[in-house]
C-alpha cells in the first residue's frame, strides 16, 4: 500500500487508535466514486443496504438502523473541558482524565474482526483559509460512505494537510466480532454510548452509535460543537444555521442565514421556492445546517457552509413542501431509516397524500395503510450531494462566503410569539435569540414538552451558554455593515390545535419583508414591546387569501402571555450565575418594564 501522507501526528495516531482497537484490517479512504461504490456494494452483501431500483433512483441504498438507534444521543453527550463551570449548565460534563480511562477500557479490542477505516476530511472547500481539517477513524462503512457525501473526503485532504493539524474524531459503532460471531445490519452497541468532546484540545471520541450526528463526526461534533469553541478562541461563530440568498427582481440578493432547532424547518427554509405571484424572486440555498461565520476587514460578517451535502428529516418533505429537497433527492442518495415501496423505491410520511397499499416499513417489516404504525421512522433522514439541489448557490462554494445582512431565530412555538418581529439592535437580538424556545425533537428523550433553546444550539454549543452569548455580544465591535435580527414562528396555532399560517413557499412573505427592512426600504413598522412588526398592509399578499384577522391573530402580543414568559425566563437566565452577560437580564428587565407600561402591548394598525 502507498503511502498516502507523512503527516507524523496523523501516522502515530493511527498506529495507537489501530493498537488500541485492533481491527482486523485498516483502510485509508481515498475519496474515489470507486471506493464509494465498492463500500455501497459490501454493505448490499452484508445485508446493511439494499440497493434501490436504478430506474427509480439510481445509484441510492435504503439502510435500517437498530430500533435502538434512531437519533442524536443528548443525555450520553459530553463536554469535557478540565473545569465544569467551563462546559457551563446546559452541556454534560465529566473530567478529561475520568472519561480518558473509560473511553480506553471501552475502545479496547472494539474493532475486533472489523475494518477501520481512516477517513480524511475537509469542513468548508477544499484549500480555503476559513475550512478546517479533521480525520476521522470509525470501524462503520455506512459512517465513510455518508462522510464522502457529507464532506469534502479522502486523499486530496490528505495533500491538503500535509504536515499541519487535524481535529482527531475517533469513533467506534462498539461492537466487536468474536471468532466465528455473525455480524448483524447495524452493529451498536445498547449499554454504552458517549458522545464526548475535549474543546480545549480539539479531540472528539464517539462510542456506540451509528447514527446522524453521534457518527457522523464532521457535522455536529466538529462543526458546531468544537468549532463553536475554536471560533471563542479565534473571533468566530459556528452556528446552527441555514444560509439563503434572496435575489430579487432587479437581481440584488440579500444573504441572510437563520436558526431553528433540529427538526423545525431549516431544510425547507433553505430551499424555500416563493408563491407563483412573486415573480423575479428566487432564492438560493447556501446550507441547510450549519453556518461557520466570520467578521472580515471590510466589516460584513461572512458565512460559509462546512458541509458539503445534506443530513435532511425525510418525513413531511413532498413535491409540495420542498420540491427542491426531492429533486435532490433523485438519485445518489442514502436514506436511512424509511419505507421501502414493493418497486423498490423509498416512501415516507407526507411524500404523497395517499399512502402506497403496501410498504416493508422501517423496521423491515409489512405495512399496510391504517395498520397503526408509521412506516418511516419520524428523525428517517437523507444523504444527499448539495451539488444536487437545483437551487443552490453558484457561490455556495466560495471561500470568502457570503456578506450576512440578516440573523432570523424561531422556534416552534404555539402560542405568544408572533409570526415575526425584528429586534431594536444588536444586544435585543442576542437577547431574543437566547431565550428562544421549541418543543422536544427525537434526541432530546424524557423532557419537557417544549424546552429553551438559545440559538437553537442547546445540544450543540461546545463551551458555557452563557459564555457564548458574551461571545456574540462581541462580535458586535469587529462588525461594522451590521445584520439586522429577527424573530419568526411559524407554528402559531389557533384554538383548534391547528397551524393558523400557511408556511413552507408562504415564508416567502415574511422574508421579503426582512429584506425590505435590512435594506431600508420598509422604514415603517408597527413598535410593540417585542420589537418592530410589520402591519398587514407591508406584507405581499398577492396570490394568498389571508384575511387580516387571522394575521391579527397570529401577529397578537398578549399582556399576560408575555409577562409570562418574561418572569419565566429569569429562571432560566438563574441558571448561568455571574456568568450571564449582564446586558441580558437589562433587557429582560426592559422587556417586563414594557409590558407593564400602559398601554402595553402592540396595537395592531
Ligand atoms: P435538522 O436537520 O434536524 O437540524 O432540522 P431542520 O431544521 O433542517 O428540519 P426540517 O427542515 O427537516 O424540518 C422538518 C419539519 O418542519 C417537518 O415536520 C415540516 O413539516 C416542518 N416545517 C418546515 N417548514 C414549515 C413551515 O413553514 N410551517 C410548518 N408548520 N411546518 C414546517
Ligand atoms: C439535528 O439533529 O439538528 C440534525 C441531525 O441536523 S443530526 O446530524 O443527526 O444531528
Ligand atoms: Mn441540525
Amino acid at each position: 500500500m502507498p503511502k498516502r501522507t507523512r503527516n507524523g501526528k496523523l501516522l502515530a495516531w493511527v498506529e495507537k487508535v489501530s493498537n488500541l482497537c485492533k481491527p482486523e484490517r485498516v483502510h485509508w479512504c481515498d475519496g474515489s466514486q470507486e471506493e464509494y461504490d465498492r463500500l455501497c456494494q459490501g454493505m448490499v452483501d452484508s445485508g446493511t443496504f439494499i440497493r434501490l431500483n436504478p430506474e427509480k433512483r439510481p445509484n441510492s441504498f435504503l439502510c435500517r438502523s437498530d430500533p435502538g438507534d434512531v437519533a442524536r444521543v443528548e443525555d450520553s453527550t459530553y463536554i469535557c473541558s478540565t473545569r465544569k463551570e467551563d462546559a457551563g449548565p446546559t452541556n454534560n460534563w465529566v473530567a478529561p482524565a475520568e472519561i480518558r480511562a473509560k473511553l480506553d477500557g471501552l475502545f479496547d479490542g472494539c474493532m475486533r474482526g472489523r475494518t477501520m477505516y481512516v477517513v480524511p476530511f475537509s469542513m468548508g472547500p477544499l484549500g480555503s483559509s476559513i475550512s478546517h481539517l479533521g480525520v476521522q477513524i470509525s470501524d462503520s462503512p455506512y459512517v465513510a460512505a455518508n462522510m464522502r457525501i457529507m464532506t469534502r473526503m479522502g486523499q486530496a485532504v490528505l495533500d491538503e494537510l500535509g504536515d499541519s493539524d487535524f481535529v482527531p474524531c475517533l469513533h467506534s459503532v462498539g461492537a466487536p466480532l468474536d471468532e466465528g460471531q455473525e455480524d448483524v445490519p447495524w452493529p451498536c452497541n445498547a449499554k454504552h454510548k458517549y458522545i464526548v468532546h475535549f474543546p480545549e484540545t480539539n479531540e472528539i471520541i464517539s462510542f456506540g452509535s451509528g447514527y446522524g450526528g453521534n457518527a457522523l463526526l464532521g457535522k455536529k461534533c466538529f462543526a458546531l460543537r468544537i468549532a463553536s469553541a475554536m471560533g471563542r478562541k479565534q473571533g468566530w461563530l459556528a452556528e446552527h444555521m441555514l444560509i439563503l440568498g434572496v435575489e430579487d427582481p432587479k437581481g440584488e440578493k440579500t444573504y441572510v442565514a437563520a436558526a431553528f432547532p433540529s427538526a423545525c424547518g431549516k431544510t425547507n427554509f433553505a430551499m424555500l421556492v416563493p408563491p407563483e405571484s412573486f415573480e423575479g424572486w428566487k432564492i438560493h440555498t447556501i446550507g441547510d445546517d450549519i453556518a461557520w461565520i466570520k467578521p472580515r476587514p471590510d466589516g460584513t460578517l461572512r458565512a460559509i457552509n462546512p458541509e458539503a451535502g445534506f443530513f435532511g428529516v425525510a418525513p413531511g418533505t413532498s413535491l409540495k413542501s420542498n420540491p427542491n429537497a426531492l429533486k435532490t433527492l433523485y438519485g445518489n442518495v442514502i436514506f436511512t431509516n424509511v419505507a421501502l415501496t414493493d418497486d423498490g423505491d423509498v416512501w415516507w410520511e407526507g411524500l404523497t397524500d395517499e399512502a402506497p397499499a403496501h410498504l416493508i416499513d422501517w423496521q423491515g417489516k409489512d405495512w399496510t395503510p391504517g395498520c397503526g404504525r408509521v412506516a418511516a421512522h419520524a428523525n428517517s433522514r437523507f444523504t444527499a450531494p448539495a451539488s444536487q439541489c437545483p437551487s443552490i448557490d453558484p457561490a455556495w462554494e466560495d471561500p470568502a462566503g457570503v456578506p450576512i445582512s440578516a440573523f432570523i431565530f424561531g422556534g416552534r412555538l404555539s402560542k405568544t410569539f408572533p409570526l415575526v418581529f425584528q429586534a431594536r439592535d444588536w444586544t435585543a437580538g442576542v437577547f431574543w435569540a437566547a431565550v428562544m424556545g421549541s418543543e422536544a425533537t427525537a434526541a432530546a428523550v424524557g423532557q419537557a414538552a417544549i424546552r429553551r433553546d438559545p440559538f437553537a444550539m442547546l445540544p450543540f454549543c461546545g463551551y458555557n451558554m452563557a459564555d457564548y452569548w458574551n461571545h456574540w455580544l462581541t462580535v458586535e465591535n469587529r462588525t461594522r455593515k451590521k445584520p439586522g435580527f429577527f424573530r419568526v414562528n411559524w407554528f402559531r396555532k389557533d384554538e383548534n390545535g391547528k397551524f393558523v399560517w400557511p408556511g413552507f413557499g408562504d415564508n416567502m412573505r415574511v422574508l421579503k419583508w426582512i429584506v425590505e427592512r435590512v435594506r431600508g426600504r420598509a422604514p415603517e413598522a408597527v413598535e410593540s414591546s417585542f420589537g418592530f412588526s410589520p402591519r398587514y398592509e407591508h406584507l405581499d399578499w398577492s396570490g394568498l387569501d389571508f384575511p387580516k384577522e387571522k394575521f391579527e391573530k397570529i401577529m397578537n402580543i398578549d399582556r399576560a402571555e408575555a409577562l409570562a414568559e418574561a418572569r419565566d425566563q429569569a429562571d432560566w437566565f438563574d441558571r448561568f450565575g455571574s456568568r450571564l452577560p449582564q446586558e441580558l437580564e437589562q433587557e429582560r428587565l426592559g422587556l417586563i418594564k414594557a409590558l407593564e407600561a400602559a398601554p402595553p402591548v402592540w396595537k395592531i394598525s
